[in-house]
């Protein structure tokens, strides 16, 4: 697959997303979740557009090896998948992952936490409460071993069977 090769942890880098980078981010996104959760770069690049401070790129040289997506929310629950958001909410008091992935070839080398930090990061300098995100089932216990926990929630049949609504509350706000 182009732009998934191997890669050692020593020459990770982190950088803003580009909308040119969507080519690549798609090739990762379907080798993590395959066809079935496939998005659509117009849905992405629109999450882009909205938030371009919270989406960041991993890359091992000109080897792209992860991604993430975030954008400011609020408690409504999640956004629909696999539709542009129209805006983002006047009141926005939390981070939202939307996705965050790596290729299977670069896995278990600290790239998802190394992108996880990024937009934690953001999310507390915005003054955020906290972040939420929606665990696809094979994903909720990652998101527990870094400190989401589950959240009561009816979410869009698209997420899946299995998908949790979770939560990390940031301490330092209490
Ligand atoms: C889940 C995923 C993002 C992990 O990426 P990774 O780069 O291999 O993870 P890291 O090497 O950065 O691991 C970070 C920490 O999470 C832990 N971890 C990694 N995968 C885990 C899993 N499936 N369950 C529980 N913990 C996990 C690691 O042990 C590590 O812990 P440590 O910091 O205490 O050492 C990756 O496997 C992936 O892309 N999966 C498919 C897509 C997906 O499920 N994304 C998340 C949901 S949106």
């Amino acid at each position: 697959m182009a732009g998934v090769g191997h890669v050692s942890a020593p020459h990770l880098a982190l950088r803003p997303l580009r909308p040119t980078d969507l080519p690549s981010v798609l090739a990762i996104q379907r080798a993590a979740y395959g066809d079935g959760y496939q998005e659509s770069a117009t849905v992405l690049g629109r999450k882009l557009e909205l938030a371009p401070q919270a989406c960041w790129l991993a890359h091992a040289g000109k080897e792209v090896v992860g991604y993430v997506f975030a954008h400011p929310w609020d408690a409504a629950g999640a956004p629909a998948l696999h539709v542009p958001l129209a805006a983002l909410p006047v009141a926005a008091d939390r981070g939202f992952v939307h996705d965050l992935a790596v290729s299977p070839a670069a896995r278990g080398l600290g790239v998802a936490a190394a992108l996880f930090a990024r937009v934690r990061a953001w999310s507390g300098a915005a003054g955020h409460r906290g972040m939420r995100l929606v665990a696809l089932a094979d994903a909720v216990p990652f998101w527990g071993h870094h400190g989401f926990t589950t959240l009561p929630a009816a979410l869009p049949e698209a997420y899946g069977a299995g998908a949790l609504l979770m939560e990390c509350a940031f301490r330092d706000r209490d």
